[in-house]
């Protein structure tokens, strides 16, 4: 199956890379390249890295109409405001009869609805598992291994930069210190203030409550507060009484609708959503036949978040071939 990647950033490389790694374990081949910046590559018989990009297309669908892909992995940087122009570029695959992936969480986010909706009358899929948890599978988890169960509710501990700046402060450093070393680490957004005020754990909600729970939403909606008021010296004071804070996500279903909140919460030391430290991520999701489950990951990187658009590539395929008229 033919690939195009729009956007060719740390995600991009790390798929090119695994695709090449695998080679011979799957039936894709990237034919196309396209990013704001670096350029455009088409290439029919299949693009090698490290790919050099040519001179960029005017648009990204000149883009879609030169690759004649039949998949897109839409790997372009979030625009928290809004999900665009990430939405558009799925839209506008969906309009050239080609399925999307996406590991960025704004599509999701903003339009998960209207997008699945768009994807299954065209019998195509819109398939996004690296949009929250950096591949860790949560969105198979609940298609693939709870069917027929309910989603009440979500908790997740899944913003990274305020796990460090938090985990620095604990150890006595400033909070400006501990924004410098979630930037060492490289996994603060451009906007430091994006993962601070909360706006990332906000989205990360919206799009699990889209998708879990039909929410409907946009992070606009979500119950919003950031860490920006926390101090050393308040985490000391929590220290001494074995608590913590982390910032959570919330999720949960009540009779006026879904209800979403992003806080930074006092925890017991020993609370499983306090467990989670730098990378790390954990995601506990509320049911009504499987009670309450989680799932973790510890220090996942860029690699994880290029294999969740890999499994998502691989249901397309798998898919695919199920539904191919025997003949
Ligand atoms: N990094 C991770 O581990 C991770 C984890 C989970 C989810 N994600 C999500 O995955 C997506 C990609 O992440 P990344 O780390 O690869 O980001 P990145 O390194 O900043 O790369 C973004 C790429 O998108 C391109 N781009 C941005 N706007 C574009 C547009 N309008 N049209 C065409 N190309 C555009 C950029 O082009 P230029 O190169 O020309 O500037 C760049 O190649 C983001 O949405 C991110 O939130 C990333």
């Amino acid at each position: 199956m033919k690939l195009a990647l729009l956007g060719f950033g740390n995600v991009g490389r790390a798929l090119l890379n695994l695709l090449e790694r695998r080679l011979g374990q799957h039936p894709f081949r990237v034919v196309g390249i396209h990013t704001s910046r670096q350029g455009t590559l088409i290439c029919p018989e299949g693009i090698a890295a490290p790919p050099t990009l040519g001179p960029r297309m005017a648009t990204v669908e000149e883009f879609l109409d030169a690759a004649r892909a039949d998949i897109l992995a839409e790997l372009t940087s979030l625009n928290p405001e809004s999900g665009e122009p990430a939405i558009s570029h799925i839209r506008a695959a969906f309009a050239r009869g080609m399925h999307a992936v996406s590991a960025n969480k704004g599509p999701v986010a903003f339009a998960y609805r209207e997008l699945a909706d768009e994807a299954a009358r065209g019998g195509l899929r819109f398939l996004h598992e690296s949009a929250t948890m950096d591949g860790t599978p949560v969105y198979n988890l609940v298609r693939h291994c709870l069917p027929g169960v309910r989603v009440l509710g979500f908790a997740g501990a899944l913003n990274s930069t305020t796990k460090i700046i938090i985990d620095a402060m604990e150890r006595g450093l400033g909070f400006e210190e501990g924004i410098e070393e979630a930037r060492r680490l490289g996994v603060t957004e451009a906007d430091a203030g994006f993962d601070i005020e909360g706006w990332d754990s906000a989205c990360k909600a919206a799009a699990l409550a889209n998708v879990f729970m039909d929410a409907r939403t946009t992070p606009q909606q979500v119950d919003r507060k950031g860490i920006s008021r926390l101090t050393p010296e308040k985490l000391a004071e929590l220290r001494a009484k074995g608590k913590t804070v982390a910032l959570i996500s919330r999720g949960r279903a009540t009779p006026q609708g879904v209800k979403l909140r992003v806080r930074a919460e006092v925890l017991d030391r020993t609370d499983v959503l306090a467990s989670m430290r730098g990378t790390s991520n954990l995601l506990e999701i509320e049911t009504d036949l499987m009670g309450t489950i989680g799932v973790f990951a510890l220090n996942p990187g860029v690699d994880q978040t290029a294999y969740g658009v890999y499994s998502d590539l691989l249901e397309i395929a798998r898919h695919s071939t199920m539904n191919r008229p025997e003949g």
